[in-house]
């Protein structure tokens, strides 16, 4: 009789390790900032040439995309530290892409790339898009890459900047941004959420977060209920992951800000990717030795290409509008193409070594493709979310649990360490420097949540002129504030569903 129960159960759920036939109870999502795919990967075709990425008949751009007699910049293996920070608005990405400000090239011919560094007329800049890194300078990835599963064919949900990518992440819409929109912003972007459905369905989630939470762009995460899912990083990812109390789905956000004690580890340039690398080192490593291992999965990917040369063209057909908001003037985008390919990493004991993944292979529809809308449609998967699709955007987004679906039982040869990663910036952090478009977009968030009134004339300037580390202050002293002021509330047994607000 207990045979054919036992039997019974094995045929009913196939996989013993599955709840709602993933074996995965917990998704750990890590966003990095601005690089492109053949920056950072791109020469790692040459340690498996199923990667799509660049080898020495190696890809080139003209400085002037209209002009073939003008000089022809190639592709490299020497990218190293680079500051300042290539353009990446939605106009220089427009130019990257197309080699001009007409968007009817079907596909777009991604020859815009030196031409639009060019133009930024700092010398080093036009070469310093056209390179990628050595696989032995970013030797975390190298091992990652070889050992769990690379994305060739994840792109930016948007052609802009950090802000509207971030938003799809969790969301699948930038809810019609296609730059830092500041009116936003105080409100908090209206869109729901994957936290939500996730909060519906009674799947735990949790934020690390270091200088701030960026997550706190979105206006649901700051409602009362929500304020104990905020940690700190530093004082509980390691000792939540330890004792196997990491949550169904955890965000983890880096250090945007630079500092001697603390130098940036998200990437974005002026920032030394060795610290980037480090972070992910910890992170895997955190993972590898948890009890939940064997129910996790992490996932890398990068918010946008930051300006980077890609050789892959663009998505332009049949991409859907998530919610049907037109951008802004002067563009009004209709949401109707994705941005530049970006790196993306998966990682668990259930994928098999070594596997790459292309397109999602027309599904679930004939033009889907990878993008962040993926990380809210996989996840809605392997919960079983009975929600439906955020938007039109993630009801369209390939997913990927499949990946999961190979093996039998999870691996037992994944590393425990990863290897030190090279230092790349020679210098220290430079706290004097003024602060980067995305830290000032940070610090007027951390104005809003302390209740700071930045309305008016002053908004477009708030924060500009701060350096990295009166920003970094700033940041850190709003964002105690908030949460004292969250915690207040809640043992003022002010409801959950209200908001989160300081009053100065
Ligand atoms: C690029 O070349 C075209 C065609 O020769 C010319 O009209 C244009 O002015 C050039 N652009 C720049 C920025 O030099
Ligand atoms: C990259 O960094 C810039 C500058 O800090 C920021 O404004 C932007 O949102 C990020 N993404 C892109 C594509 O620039
Ligand atoms: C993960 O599963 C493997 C294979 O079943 C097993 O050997 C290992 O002890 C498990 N690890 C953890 C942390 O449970
Ligand atoms: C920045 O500007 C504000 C006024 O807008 C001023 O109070 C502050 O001292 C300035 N900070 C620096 C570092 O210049």
């Amino acid at each position: 009789m207990l045979k054919i129960i036992f039997l019974f159960f094995l045929v009913l759920t196939q996989c013993h390790y599955c709840i709602n036939g993933s074996p995965v109870r917990t998704v750990v999502v890590l966003v990095m900032e601005n690089r492109s795919f053949d920056h950072m990967l791109g020469w790692f075709k040459q340690l498996n040439p199923e990667i799509d990425g660049v080898d020495v008949s190696a890809k080139s751009n003209l400085i002037n995309a209209t002009d073939p007699n003008s000089r022809r910049v190639v592709f490299g293996d020497q990218a190293h530290y680079v500051d300042p920070d290539p353009g990446h608005s939605f106009q220089a990405i427009r130019e990257q892409v197309f080699g001009s400000d007409d968007t009817s090239a079907i596909p777009p011919p991604m020859n815009g790339f030196a031409q639009q560094a060019f133009s930024m007329e700092d010398p080093d800049m036009t070469q310093n898009v056209m390179n990628g890194f050595q696989p032995d300078k970013v030797a975390v990835y190298k091992s990652l890459v070889s050992e769990f599963a690379v994305f060739d064919r994840w792109f930016a949900s948007v052609p802009a900047s950090t802000q509207p990518n971030r938003l799809y992440v969790h969301s699948g819409t930038s809810h019609g941004a296609t730059s830092h929109i500041i009116s936003m912003l105080l409100k908090g972007y209206p869109q729901r959420t994957i936290f939500d459905d996730l909060d519906d369905a009674g799947v735990s989630f949790k934020i690390y977060f270091q200088n701030i939470p960026a997550t706190l762009f979105y206006r649901s995460l700051r409602k009362v209920k929500y304020i104990f899912k905020f940690r700190p990083y530093g004082w509980f990812f390691k000792s939540d992951a330890k004792k196997g109390k990491l949550p169904g789905y955890v965000v983890l956000e880096q250090r945007y800000m630079d500092s001697k004690a603390n130098p940036a580890n998200d990437d974005h340039p002026s920032h030394d990717v060795y610290q980037g690398q480090l972070l992910v080192k910890e992170v895997y490593e955190t993972l590898r030795a948890s009890p939940q291992w064997n129910e996790t999965l992490l996932l890398i990917t990068y918010d946008e290409h930051g300006g980077f040369y890609d050789h892959v063209p663009t998505p332009n057909v049949g991409v859907p509008s998530p919610d049907g908001i037109v951008g802004s003037e002067p563009f009004f985008f209709k949401f109707d193409r994705l941005g530049v390919r970006v790196p993306t990493i998966a990682i668990s004991p259930w994928i098999q070594k070594g596997t790459v993944v292309h397109g999602p292979n027309g599904s679930p529809f004939p033009t889907s493709e990878y993008e962040h809308s993926s990380i809210p449609a996989t996840v809605r998967k392997i919960f079983n979310l009975p929600s439906p699709p955020l938007t039109k955007r993630e009801e369209w987004a390939g997913t990927f649990e499949g990946i999961l679906g190979k093996l039998t039982h999870p691996r037992t040869d994944c590393p425990e360490q990863l290897p030190y990663p090279e230092k790349i910036r020679e210098s220290e952090a430079n706290e004097d420097a003024k602060v980067s478009q995305f830290q000032q977009e940070l610090i007027q968030l951390a104005a809003v949540l302390k209740g700071e009134d930045i309305l008016g004339s002053k908004l477009d300037n708030f924060g500009k002129n701060m350096t990295v580390r009166e920003g970094k202050e700033f940041m850190e002293s709003a964002v105690k504030i908030f949460f004292e002021a969250g915690l207040a509330a809640r043992d003022m047994g002010i409801g959950g569903d209200e908001f989160v607000k300081v009053r100065s």
